[in-house]
């Protein structure tokens, strides 16, 4: 109780006011009440007609399928051996439970799927979607082939999929928490591209001491360990397959930097790469990053 009149005497002294930056000035909260609801919906643009919508929700309840596992898993075995493979030994749970929570449960704002093709991207051959980087920073566009090539999470585990061969965006909704991850309303830009195949996950959880600074803000290592531990649910053994150390070798010429990319040539060896796999969905996965560079994450 008497926290209450001091809130309310500190709040109605105007002129502190003028000590305070305008973005670190306290909001006036409008009541006394616990905060109960979040805008917490990825809204869907009227572009989409009501197939596109509806395999749309599809995708976002499969993500949140996936989020929430990964989540209540984490946080009934905090440092158990999956969390210690995908983000190290000695890392933190705290900061991978508050992305997968913020995927879930956070405020969406203005974050939005559209499905007319505004940047004229979905021409480009393999293009799932893309991230509309500058051209509009809360907007996600999903193109044709998401509703041909993208598979519901039952799927997962079959057709011959193998996690560290195939494309983890195959599924619908690792592919919009992929896409997710970008938008700056859902994880606030904390989360980057250090490590892109599944071996160079698995090293960056090793790095560091497995102290985790980076594995724990690297896209497809919450992609990857989501992908994980949903299908030890539906199968006893998961579907990782046979780990190759040499994918590391083919790989090591590449820049997995966020800011690499010849476009066109990395969307070719995607596409080879992308037919080349088992499940003929596996396409490649291009977007476009904050400083325009375009990021094929196809592995
Ligand atoms: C929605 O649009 C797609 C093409 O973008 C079309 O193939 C599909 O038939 C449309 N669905 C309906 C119900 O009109
Ligand atoms: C943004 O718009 C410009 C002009 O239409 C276009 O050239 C560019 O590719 C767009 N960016 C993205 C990320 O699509
Ligand atoms: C983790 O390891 C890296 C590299 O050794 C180091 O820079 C970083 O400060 C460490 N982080 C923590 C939280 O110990």
């Amino acid at each position: 109780m008497h926290l209450l009149p001091s809130f309310v005497s500190l709040a109605s002294v105007a002129s502190l006011a003028v000590a305070y930056p305008s973005s670190l000035y306290p909001r006036s909260l409008a009541s006394f009440q616990p905060e109960e609801s979040i805008a917490s919906q990825w809204k869907i643009h009227e572009s989409c007609n009501g197939t596109q919508r509806a395999q749309i929700s599809r995708g976002i309840e499969d993500m949140h399928k996936l989020a929430t596992n990964s989540l209540n898993h984490i946080l009934n075995y905090p440092k158990d051996e999956y969390f210690a493979k995908y983000f190290g030994a000695n890392a933190d749970p705290a900061p991978v439970i508050g992305y997968y929570a913020q995927l879930v449960y956070g405020n969406k704002g203005d974050s939005l799927l559209r499905c007319d093709d505004p940047d004229d991207n979905c021409r480009l051959p393999e293009w799932n979607g893309h991230w509309r980087g500058n051209n509009a920073t809360s907007e996600t566009v999903i193109c044709e082939l998401s509703y041909t090539s993208r598979l519901p999470l039952e799927k997962l585990c079959s057709g011959g999929f193998q996690l560290s061969v195939n494309n983890p965006s195959t599924y619908f909704g690792a592919d919009l928490m992929h896409r997710a991850f970008h938008v700056p309303e859902f994880s606030h830009e904390k989360i980057h591209h250090y490590a892109d195949s599944y071996v160079d996950v698995l090293e960056l959880a090793k790095s560091e001491d497995g102290n985790g600074t980076r594995a724990v803000e690297n896209q497809h290592s919450l992609q990857y360990f989501s992908l994980d531990v949903y299908s030890r649910k539906l199968t006893s053994w998961g579907c990782v397959g046979e780990v190759k150390e040499e994918d590391h070798d083919d790989h090591s010429g590449h820049d997995h930097s966020a800011t690499s990319s010849a476009a066109a040539a990395t969307t070719q060896t995607q596409a080879a790469q992308a037919s080349a796999s088992t499940p003929s969905a596996a396409a490649a996965d291009c977007h476009t990053h904050a400083d325009g560079s375009i990021h094929c994450g196809t592995h």
